[in-house]
C-alpha cells in the first residue's frame, strides 16, 4: 500500500497498521501450542484501538488488561470476559467491581492489601472472585531499566513465600477462588534463558502449592518477548511456547501468555512529514508527544524514506517541533530527505500511539488500518475542539 496515498487522504502524522501482520503475529502464538491448551491474552496496553482488539479477538486472543479503561475497550471490542486477565499493582475499587461484575477469567493479584480489598468487594457483591497471585521470581530480564519487572526490588508481584501464604489464604476464603499463578519479568527480552528461569521457578512454586493442597487452572507466564527494532536477534513465539511446554511437561494446567509488543510492534509505522531541514536536523511534524519511546527510553527506531529522490545521503537527527531538547524521534540516521518528504518511523505498533499525549497542545494523530489493498481510518485525527472539549471556566468573565 503506497504510504503516499494514505498521507494524501488522512495527512500526517499518522499511525498505520497492517492487518495481515497483526494476524500473522497473533497466529504465530495461537498455533504454537501443542500440549497445554494455551490461551493468548494480548496485552492491551501495547495497542488499544478497539478495531485492532476486535481483529485480535477474531484470531482467538483474549486480553491482558491493567485498568477499567482497558476493560471497557476489550468489552466494546466483543471480548469474551472469560478470556480477560486483570493485571496491575494499583487496581481501584471501581475497577475491581467492574471486573467482578463482568465475570472475568482472573484478577492477577500483586499485594496482600489488594487481595483483601478484592475479597471484601466480592463478598459485598455476593460473588466469588477468581484470583492468580503474581509472584516475583527475582529474574533480571537484562532489558532497559524501566522495563524490568521481575527483580525483588521492583514494585511488581510478591515474594514466593508471600505468594504461597496468599494462595493458601484464598482456599479458606468464601469469596475468593484461586485459579492460577502468574509472573511477568519484563519487556523486550531477547534471551530465552530468562523466560526459562521464570518458568522453572513457576514450576517449583506450583509443586509447593500442590503440597498445600492447592490445584490451579492455569499458569500465566506474562509477556515480554522482544522484537527487532534495528538488528536485535529475537526469539520466535513457537520457540518460547515450546520451551514452556517442555518445562511444564505433563502438567494439566492451561498455559497463558500475555504478549503485547511481539504481536503489534512490527505491524505499525508512524508516517511523518519533513517540515524543515536545518543543518543536521530534519524537523518533522511528529514529535515526542506522538512517539515517546525515543525520549523516554532512548529507544532506537529505524526510519524509512517514503520517497527516494536524491543521492545526497547525510546523517540527520530527526526531531519534532516540541520545545524540549529531548524531543527527538531518531538520532544519526542516514537519509536524503528534502522538505515536504515523508518518513516512516518503524516498529511503532506497540507502545506508540497508546503513549501519545497532547503536550504542547498538539492534537493526537490518526490511526489507519491497512487491509490488503484498502486502508481504513480507525481513529480520526484530533481537532482543535477535541483539545479543549473537557475544559470549563470561560463563561464567568
Ligand atoms: N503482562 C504484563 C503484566 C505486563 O506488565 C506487560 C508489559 C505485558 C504483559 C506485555 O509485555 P510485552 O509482551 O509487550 O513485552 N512502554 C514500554 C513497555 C512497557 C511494558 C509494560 N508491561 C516500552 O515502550 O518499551
Amino acid at each position: 500500500m503506497p504510504l503516499n496515498d494514505i498521507a494524501e487522504k488522512y495527512g500526517t502524522p499518522s499511525y498505520i497498521y497492517s492487518r495481515a501482520t497483526l494476524e500473522r503475529h497473533a497466529k504465530a502464538y495461537t498455533e504454537s501450542f501443542n500440549s497445554m491448551n494455551g490461551l493468548v491474552c494480548f496485552s492491551v496496553k501495547a495497542l488499544s484501538n478497539i478495531a485492532i482488539l476486535r481483529l485480535l479477538k477474531n484470531c482467538g486472543c483474549g486480553f491482558d488488561i491493567v485498568s477499567g479503561g482497558e476493560l471497557h475497550r476489550a468489552l466494546l471490542a466483543g471480548a469474551d470476559p472469560k478470556k480477560i486477565i486483570f493485571s496491575g499493582v494499583g487496581k481501584s475499587e471501581d475497577e475491581m467491581s467492574a471486573g467482578i461484575k463482568n465475570e472475568i477469567l482472573s484478577f492477577n493479584i500483586e499485594s496482600e492489601s489488594e487481595l483483601m480489598k478484592l475479597e471484601r468487594l466480592a463478598a459485598e457483591m455476593g460473588k466469588i472472585a477468581p484470583v492468580a497471585i503474581r509472584f516475583n521470581p527475582g529474574v533480571d530480564a537484562g532489558v532497559h531499566e524501566f522495563t524490568k519487572t521481575g527483580r525483588k526490588s521492583d514494585k511488581f508481584g510478591v515474594s514466593v513465600d508471600k505468594a504461597m501464604r496468599l494462595s493458601a489464604y484464598c482456599i479458606e476464603s468464601k469469596s475468593l477462588n484461586i485459579v492460577g499463578l502468574t509472573c511477568h519479568i519484563g519487556s523486550q527480552i531477547t534471551e530465552l534463558e530468562k523466560f526459562k528461569e521464570a518458568a522453572r521457578q513457576s514450576l517449583k512454586f506450583l509443586l509447593d502449592l500442590e503440597k498445600l493442597g492447592v490445584s490451579l487452572d492455569f499458569i500465566d507466564m506474562g509477556g515480554g518477548l522482544g522484537v527487532t527494532y534495528l538488528d536485535e536477534q529475537t526469539i520466535q513465539p513457537n520457540e518460547l511456547i515450546k520451551c514452556y511446554e517442555e518445562i511444564f511437561n505433563g502438567r494439566s494446567e492451561r498455559l497463558i501468555v500475555e504478549p503485547g509488543r511481539s504481536i503489534s510492534a512490527n505491524a505499525g509505522v508512524m508516517l511523518t512529514k519533513v517540515e524543515y531541514k536545518k543543518d543536521s536536523f530534519l524537523i518533522t511534524d511528529a514529535a515526542m508527544n506522538d512517539l515517546l519511546r525515543p525520549a523516554l527510553y532512548q529507544a532506537k527506531h529505524d526510519v524509512w524514506q517514503v520517497q527516494n529522490n536524491s543521492e545526497d545521503f547525510q546523517n540527520y537527527n530527526v526531531v519534532g517541533p516540541i520545545c524540549e531538547t529531548g524531543d527527538f524521534l531518531a538520532k544519526e540516521v542516514k537519509l536524503s530527505a528534502s522538505e515536504g518528504d515523508l518518513l516512516a518511523i518503524r516498529t511503532v505498533g506497540a507502545y506508540g500511539f497508546v503513549m501519545s499525549s497532547n503536550y504542547n497542545s498538539r492534537m493526537r494523530s490518526a490511526e489507519i488500518l491497512v487491509d490488503k489493498n484498502e486502508f481504513n481510518l480507525i481513529r480520526r485525527r484530533e481537532d482543535l475542539s477535541d483539545l479543549t472539549m473537557l475544559e470549563e471556566g470561560l463563561l464567568d468573565d
